[in-house]
């Protein structure tokens, strides 16, 4: 096995923080909690940083101040979140889906070497998640907006995704397969997890 490929785990040993990224309704909020689960680390959806920092709802962001106020908040917000992690704390990390899109983001999580997972589906699977949440739910996305314009947004944001450190596929898999999928391919110690004391 001497000229095995690195996994990416060999590359990421030392992580200490992984950040979830992909489209509206790629599961990165419920992934992340069965991660942070797996490894007992802290759950963090940046989504409801900004919102504690605005003290406003994003759907209220949106509407008041646009996407670009928008999307200054979400860069600072992660800034402040990039500082904590480099103080030490562990933590698995939802990003909205515009964040990873955004390159100066993708640059900042680069520069403080926090592996980037992409979760990926089909465009039309996404389509079916958001407008459920939507209906069942009550979640409001913003950018929803017809089938046709998500498409359009999907394919524009597509490329930066695969930019990720990982692409985990997670169409017909359940959270928990998802979460312990990541755990493999990046080589993450679950012994402080839930299920440590049993290995
Ligand atoms: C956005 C996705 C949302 C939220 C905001 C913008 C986007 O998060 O950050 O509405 O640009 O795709 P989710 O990906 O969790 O829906």
């Amino acid at each position: 096995m001497l000229n095995r490929k690195p996994a990416v785990g060999d590359r990421q040993r030392a992580a200490r923080a992984v950040v979830l990224i992909g489209f509206m309704g790629a599961g990165k909020s419920s992934v992340g909690r069965a991660l942070g689960e797996e490894l007992g680390w802290t759950f963090e959806d940046l989504d409801e940083r900004i919102e504690r920092r605005e003290r406003r709802k994003v759907p209220e962001i949106f509407r008041d101040s646009g996407e670009s106020a928008f999307r200054r908040a979400e860069h600072t917000a992660l800034r402040e979140l990039l500082s904590e992690l480099r103080a030490g704390a562990e933590r698995v990390v939802a990003v909205g889906g515009g964040a990873f899109a955004q390159v100066h983001n993708a640059a900042l999580l680069k520069a403080g070497g926090v592996p980037a997972v992409f979760l990926d589906a089909g465009v039309e699977e996404l389509w079916r998640r958001c407008t459920q949440q939507a209906e069942r739910q009550g979640i409001e996305r913003p950018l929803l907006g017809s089938l046709e314009s998500f498409r359009e947004l999907y394919e524009a944001r597509r490329p930066h995704y695969l930019k990720a450190s990982f692409r985990q596929e997670t169409s017909g898999k359940s959270v928990e397969e998802i979460a312990a999928e990541v755990v493999q391919a990046l080589g993450l110690d679950r012994s402080r997890g839930r299920r440590g004391e049993k290995q």
